[in-house]
């Protein structure tokens, strides 16, 4: 890492998410911290991704008279109080015993979408079933056989979820040296929720198991959890088409890095494409989302909405982000800590300390409203 490089890094632990992921690192038992934490093998893309946002230089506009930034916008034609969504994470029961329904309440209470993952620790019924009216939308992996995940899907649209969020980067789980230098295993009393029974999986990959009444499975480790023998065989465009197809639901497609890429998930009948990688948990070495999402965006263009996350840490990288095309960012490590520190207050903190520093750097830049955030705001 250049010395700049390890100045900014520096620079980022000072910040509100810096002193909050501090905190939490007393909290949390090492590997459930690491796990969080972490990224895969040498962790550059994890290392990288918040100095790629701030690379970026501001080109703020004087003398525009703004003093109260709007921030609501849309997603999918969904109305947000700010574009600044919830991505999804994992075992969130881990971080707080209130879990999913926790950050589902504070999303609630701040008019901020969240998403919730397959590999949730309560049901998606019940993370569904809090403040039914604020949006979420569900993230699928391929993690089960293909009659599974398609009940899944339709149990999605059941319970009102407004879109399908396909985690494509996971074909494989990613190598992360501090999981399995800690042996990390999932909490004695925590379960998959969404997931079903192991032995049904190891039976008949295609049997639909428990979790609709949502008993879920105590499946020790993470790794044989999403790299079952049994799974579906990783995806392609087919099966973005076939999701598309099944529901009424929207399909946005996330872990996209490539313009080509994202305009294949168009074809294929994808409605958005969300840059992302995985937190730094999944390629490590890949490009960061920072300088894909400039790609993506140019390859897309206005045909469809570009969502991004990773390394987002502040305000100012979500106008950056927000300046480069996206339509919305997605804040996951900040909101995890968050929620370690001070469950469904703690992640209303987060999010809020966000929108603010956002409508602070608007001001600053004469910026009016998050659709007049042009690319001219920022050169590097
Ligand atoms: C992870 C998977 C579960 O990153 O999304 O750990």
């Amino acid at each position: 890492m250049a010395d700049s490089d390890s100045a900014v890094a520096g620079l980022l632990q000072t910040q509100l998410t810096g002193v909050l992921e501090a905190q939490a690192r007393e909290m949390l038992p090492r590997g459930v911290f690491d796990y969080y934490a972490g990224g895969s093998e040498t962790e550059t893309t994890l290392r990288e991704a918040p100095l790629a946002w701030h690379r970026w230089r501001l080109r703020p506009r004087m003398l525009s008279g703004v003093a109260a930034p709007n921030l609501a916008t849309t997603l999918l034609g969904t109305p947000v109080a700010s574009p600044i969504g919830v991505p999804p994470w994992a075992l969130q029961r881990m971080a707080h015993p209130d879990g999913e329904l926790a950050t589902a309440d504070a999303c609630a209470r701040t008019g901020t979408l969240m998403t919730v993952s397959t590999t949730a620790t309560v049901p998606l019924g019940e993370v569904a079933a809090v403040a039914p009216q604020s949006p979420k939308w569900f993230q699928l992996y391929q993690v089960h056989g293909p009659a599974y995940t398609d009940d899944l899907v339709r149990r999605c649209a059941g319970a009102g979820y407004r879109a399908l969020v396909l985690t494509v980067d996971l074909p494989v789980l990613g190598r992360r040296l501090r999981d399995l230098a800690n042996d990390f295993q999932l909490p004695e009393g925590l379960v998959m929720a969404n997931h079903p029974d192991q032995a049904d999986v190891q039976a008949d990959a295609e049997l639909p198991g428990p979790a609709a009444g949502g008993s879920g499975v105590s499946v020790r480790r993470l790794d044989q959890a999403l790299d079952s023998a049994d799974k579906t065989p990783p995806w392609t465009y087919a099966d973005v088409e076939h999701f598309a197809g099944l529901t009424d639901l929207p399909v946005v497609v996330k872990g996209v890095l490539r313009g080509d890429d994202a305009v294949r998930c168009l074809e294929a009948g994808a409605s958005a494409v969300w840059v992302s990688t995985h937190g730094g948990r999944q390629v490590d070495r890949a490009v960061s989302s920072a300088v894909a999402l400039v790609d993506v965006v140019s390859s897309v263009s206005d045909h469809a909405e570009v969502y991004v996350d990773g390394g987002i840490r502040s305000g100012t990288d979500a106008l950056v982000a927000l300046a480069l095309g996206a339509r919305a960012v997605f804040c996951g490590r900040p909101v995890i800590w968050g929620l370690v520190t001070g469950g469904a207050d703690g992640v209303v903190d987060v999010l809020s300390r966000l929108r603010v520093e956002l409508a602070h750097s608007m001001t600053l830049c004469g910026v009016a409203s998050v659709e007049r955030v042009s690319r001219d705001l920022v050169t590097t």
